[in-house]
């Protein structure tokens, strides 16, 4: 596992945006593994600087999300969808057929997971996972107790995650209470993976999950089985490393 430290959560923008990139520039039609949340917005803002400026060229890349709300249209603003349109999708105009995230109105849910995770398979897996990590450990939307052998499901959120999230919505009432995600396994079958993490209230999981023990109590952990992991923090996030 790398570490890099960067001194800000911009620096740690700058730093994840140029390894996306690089992936993109060795390999064009990468599939990437995208996060939503607070974390990645300065990483997505740099791609899409680059895409203007024409120092990138996205157009034979494929992404797949790690997860959606269930129970809000797509349209909703504070659908996953909604995040990827406003801070990717349309910035770096990403055809629609290039862009995968799980739909939180799908009548069937076990079905759409299920056909996830077989669009991933079939688009030849993921290349490049980028992850952020819940100040419970999560990855995606896999709570404490995760089976490590998941693959995309449905989930019930935790009381923690829904607090968490409800600084996105007008009251924690109005947080769904479950979600649709990538599994461990998933995350665990890309080829590499890039995590990131920024500030005081990250700094404890992240201790744990880097150097702790593997344990299901902190999803983040099962990162320490995979051979190509590379963690992006800043200095309020390693205080303990
Ligand atoms: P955050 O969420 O980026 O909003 O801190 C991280 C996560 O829950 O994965």
């Amino acid at each position: 596992m790398k570490i890099i430290k960067v001194a800000t959560p911009e620096e740690g923008a700058i730093k994840a945006a140029e390894i996306v990139l690089n992936q993109i520039k060795h390999k064009p039609a990468s599939v990437l593994g995208l996060p939503t949340g607070g974390t990645p917005v300065g990483m997505y803002a740099k791609i899409a600087e680059a895409v203007k400026a024409k120092k990138a060229d996205l157009s034979k890349i494929t992404t797949f999300n790690l997860d959606e709300y269930y129970g809000l249209p797509k349209q909703d603003a504070q659908s996953y969808y909604t995040f990827m349109d406003v801070n990717l999708y349309t910035p770096c105009a990403l055809r629609p057929d290039q862009t995968h995230i799980p739909s939180g109105t799908a009548p069937d849910a076990e079905a759409e997971v299920k056909a996830y995770e077989v669009a991933i398979v079939k688009a030849g897996g993921i290349d490049l996972q980028v992850l952020g990590i819940g100040g419970n450990g999560h990855i995606g939307f896999n709570e404490p107790g995760t089976d490590p052998k998941s693959r995309t499901h449905v989930v019930k959120l935790t009381q923690n995650t829904r607090e968490a999230n409800a600084r996105f919505f007008n009251s924690l009432e109005e947080v769904p209470t479950e979600a649709m995600t990538m599994g461990i396994q998933t995350i665990l079958s890309s080829k590499s993976i890039l995590m990131l993490a920024f500030g005081a209230n990250k700094a404890d999981i992240l201790f744990e999950a880097l150097k702790g023990p593997i344990t299901p109590q902190n999803p983040a952990s099962f990162l320490q089985r995979h051979p190509d992991v590379t963690v992006i923090a800043d200095q309020a996030a390693v205080t303990r490393l």
